[in-house]
């Protein structure tokens, strides 16, 4: 039996985080060991630098190496032994992320982030990225919303966040089999079921 590595992608206030919690009791129903992470962060060291990552100003290709310094740490101490002991993995984020807003958002080369991701992640991928979508509006209506305090991310220009999206859905066209667009902006019963028939076809 072998797990696997399913990755959330999207904007801020797409509601990725929404569907996380549905998704791993789902797959946890269906018999599966799910390992529940997120980037950046999921080890000690990584919640250290995503708190740095989201809240301290920093040079765009800082920004970069510190998203990829937490991400092998994370491989090390918790992705790649999760998927050795044959356990799946429920990743909110992960490298399509670094290409749309470090890439897409801030500007910087893709070919500096291929490099980081050869380093860093040679042989590995996920086998299933779910990509939530919604239009910019109804993402920062839903951020507006949000009782907390906004992140150096989510502050950012809308401008910003519409680059981030266009990166990601360059990505997903380019990876149509590994990356499946949600329509997030429908109902949570109909996103539902689009996730439970992704679900259906991975788990057979
Ligand atoms: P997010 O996943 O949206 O968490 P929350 O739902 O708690 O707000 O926050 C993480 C932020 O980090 C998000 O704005 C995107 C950013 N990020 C990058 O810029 N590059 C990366 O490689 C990763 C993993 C995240």
């Amino acid at each position: 039996m072998t797990g696997k590595f399913i990755t959330l992608e999207g904007i801020d206030g797409a509601g990725k985080s929404t569907h996380h919690a549905w998704l791993v009791a789902e797959l946890q129903r269906r018999g599966k060991t799910v390992v529940q992470t997120r980037e950046p962060g999921g080890t000690p060291l990584g919640e250290k630098l995503r708190e740095l990552l989201l809240h301290e100003p920093m040079h765009l290709e800082t920004e970069a190496l510190l998203m990829f310094a937490a991400r092998r740490e994370h491989l090390a101490q918790v992705i790649e032994p999760a998927l050795a002991r044959g356990d799946w993995v429920v990743c909110d984020r992960f490298t399509d992320a670094s290409y749309a807003y470090q890439g897409g958002g801030r500007g910087l080369a893709w070919e500096k982030l291929e490099a980081l991701e050869h380093w860093v992640h040679p042989h590995l991928a996920p086998d299933l990225t779910l990509l939530f979508d919604v239009p910019l509006e109804v993402a920062q209506a839903r951020m507006a919303a949000a009782a907390r305090e906004a992140d150096r991310f989510e502050r950012e220009q809308a401008a910003f966040h519409a680059r981030v999206r266009a990166a990601y859905h360059v990505r997903a066209a380019a990876e149509p089999a590994r990356m499946r667009v949600i329509d997030g902006g429908r109902t949570l019963d109909q996103v539902k079921k689009q996730l439970e028939e992704i679900i259906t076809s991975v788990c057979s």
